[in-house]
């Protein structure tokens, strides 16, 4: 099982290079696109040769039509120059669209996968990381690891192909000048680069981690304002915020400073270059192996390479800042799940809906002593089960389990006979309806809440539920009825009326089985009644599997289970139990009895 940090982890032990990740992200992300991509080099081809041509242009120039007054050069260099600087701009101009279009689709395609990872996901793999961590890889990893692809590549490409024409052409016009040249600056930019690239590696990691940490202090902040505030924790919340933001500035300037430095430092080892090559050059002039022009040539294309040497010398700190976001959103990606189909695993089939648990064990990730230990409890076909127990004791446990959330470690759970690990997973869950203890609403209109899951029901079908969960009269009365938004950025709903938007959204789905975790909070004697009234309706010819915490559920029960520290302690109806004096007589007189009035 992995260890709540594992995205950090993973980069600290799984030693990425870059070339992995590059390679990896061209089998798969950037291999639908491998022919726009091949379009883009040839189009990069055009940009280095042109560039290099240039120079040429200027040696002809000064040589042929300054030193030899050749006129019918006037004419043709100039259109030379022209020609070359539209066609420059017209293949720098495609490989742009079509490495923008490129990067843009490959992030969105990771996106999309990420997401479809997290959705499918195991809960317990899910869990172990905070939710603005989550959206901090999608949002600014993702984004990031675009632009690596972008600059990377077009870097690659254009900028070494030109840096490497321009050589080429300052070896064919003086071999030892070139070979300076070469001697100088390369070396020394190679190290420079190496050096930055390290500095830049890590504080591109760090700062990830720093957004990662901002985005979850703010959902959190968001989420919990109430408490903030009620606890007067508003400064202390802000302070926390604020030094999240100074260490990222840190990580930030840290990163900025290493690429600032890239440029200077190339344009200081060049004019370096010029300085040598002009001493160089005069003195072979001098000697009458250098021409005027051929000077002016090679001196041009040695200004040209500055620019395309630029951006390769920084090619390293951005390739970095790549991996650091690719490392992250891969960890993500690699990790496995455990909770998935049997191999050509059947629809679970549903006759009557009974459910058994045979000896059932589960511990959670992590826990020493189980949950549930030695379960074995039966849930006859249409009847209402409710569980008991104290807070603590296993009851959502067992819920959890019953929907395979978390898959148990010994024993059996089985519906109408069939093992629910051997039929398919949307099987087992098309079978259930589950309302949670919390109910959760999206952020979406009440209609839409309800029809979560069914996207085909009609409105009238969306009435008829809300009806039925004595939900139409407060809807109704919603400003804009059933098109009213709830949820985080809507409208908020009291804990009774979210717990029968959740019965209605239950008894739309018509599944034959029904598990439910009452709300803990007590509701008021209205609320009660229209709760028990909605649930009264839901239960009718199902399964029911209820945790139970109030007493009109276990009166109605067919038959009650009362666990205590993940073991089954009583079994019986309310009548039954409550003369036996044990331990759900006790319960009663705690949990039970005070919501009699
Ligand atoms: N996701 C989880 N990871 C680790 N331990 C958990 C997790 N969920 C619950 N537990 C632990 O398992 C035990 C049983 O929890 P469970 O949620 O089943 O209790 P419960 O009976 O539903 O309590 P309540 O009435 O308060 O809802 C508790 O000790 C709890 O701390
Ligand atoms: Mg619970």
């Amino acid at each position: 099982m992995n260890q709540p940090e594992h995205i950090i982890d993973a980069y600290h032990t799984r030693k990425w290079r870059s070339y992995g990740l590059i390679e990896r992200m061209l089998r798969t992300y950037l291999r639908p696109y491998l022919w726009l991509l091949g379009l883009s080099v040839l189009a990069n081809v055009i940009v280095a040769s042109t560039t290099s041509a240039l120079p040429w242009f200027i040696q002809q120039a000064i040589d042929k039509v300054f030193g030899d007054q050749d006129e019918s050069m006037l004419l043709l260099i100039p259109i030379g120059v022209v020609a070359i600087s539209l066609l420059k701009g017209a293949a720098t101009y495609g490989s742009n669209v079509i490495m923008a279009f490129v990067g843009q689709r490959t992030t969105s395609n990771l996106q999309r996968d990420l997401f479809a990872h997290l959705v499918r996901g195991d809960l317990a793999r899910v869990g172990q990381q905070h939710s603005g961590e989550y959206i901090s890889v999608f949002m600014n990893d993702a984004t990031r690891l675009r632009d690596t692809v972008n600059t990377a590549i077009i870097n690659i490409v254009r900028h070494l192909l030109t840096v490497i024409a321009l050589t080429i052409f300052m070896y064919v016009i003086n071999a030892q000048l070139a070979l300076i040249y070469t001697m100088i600056v390369i070396p020394l930019g190679l190290v420079f680069m190496h050096r930055l690239g390290r500095v830049t590696r890590k504080a591109s990691r760090q700062g990830l981690e720093e957004i990662g940490g901002l985005s979850t202090l703010i959902s959190e902040t968001l989420g919990g304002l109430r408490i903030v505030k009620a606890y007067g924790q508003e400064t202390e919340q802000i302070t926390r915020a604020g030094s999240t933001i100074d260490t990222l500035l840190n990580y930030t300037m840290r990163s900025m400073r290493a690429r600032a430095a890239a440029s200077p430092a190339i344009e200081m080892l060049a004019g370096i270059a010029v300085g040598v090559i002009i001493f160089y050059g005069g003195y072979q002039s001098t000697q009458g192996n250098l021409t005027a022009g051929e000077f002016m040539g090679f001196i041009s294309a040695l200004l040209m390479a500055y620019q395309p040497l630029r951006a390769v010398a920084n090619m390293q700190t951005v390739l970095q800042e790549g991996v650091s976001a690719g490392t992250r959103i891969f960890a993500i990606l690699d990790s496995t799940d455990e909770i998935i189909n049997k191999p050509d695993a059947p629809a679970l089939d549903v006759k009557q809906g009974a459910m058994t648990f045979e000896q059932v064990k589960f511990a959670y990730a992590g826990r020493e002593t189980p949950a549930l230990d030695g379960i074995t409890l039966d849930i006859p076909a249409g009847q209402t089960v409710a569980l008991v127990g104290a807070s603590g004791s296993g009851k959502s446990t067992l819920l959890n389990l019953t929907l395979r959330f978390f898959d148990i470690d010994s024993g059996r759970i089985t519906i109408d006979g069939q093992d629910i690990r051997d039929v398919s997973l949307d099987s087992l869950r098309a079978a259930t309806a589950l309302v949670t203890q919390d109910p959760f609403l999206f952020d979406d209109t009440i209609a839409k809440n309800i029809a979560f899951g069914k996207a085909y029901a009609t409105q009238a079908d969306i009435e008829n539920a809300a009806r039925q969960a004595a939900a139409h009269e407060f809807i109704r009365d919603l400003p804009q009825g059933y098109e009213t938004t709830v949820g985080e950025g809507g409208l908020r709903l009291s804990g009774g009326q979210k717990q029968r938007l959740a019965i209605a959204r239950a008894i739309l789905k018509d599944a034959p089985i029904l598990l439910l975790d009452e709300a803990t909070s007590a509701l008021d004697t209205v609320s009660e009644a229209q709760v028990q009234k909605a649930l009264e309706k839901l239960l009718e010819g199902r399964t029911a599997l209820i945790i139970a915490h109030r007493l009109s559920t276990v009166m109605h029960a067919d038959r009650i289970y009362v666990l205590e520290q993940g073991h089954l302690r009583e079994t019986g109806t309310h009548s039954d139990l409550l003369s036996a004096g044990g331990l759900y007589a006790e319960l009663y007189q705690t949990q039970f009895r005070e919501s009699e009035t």
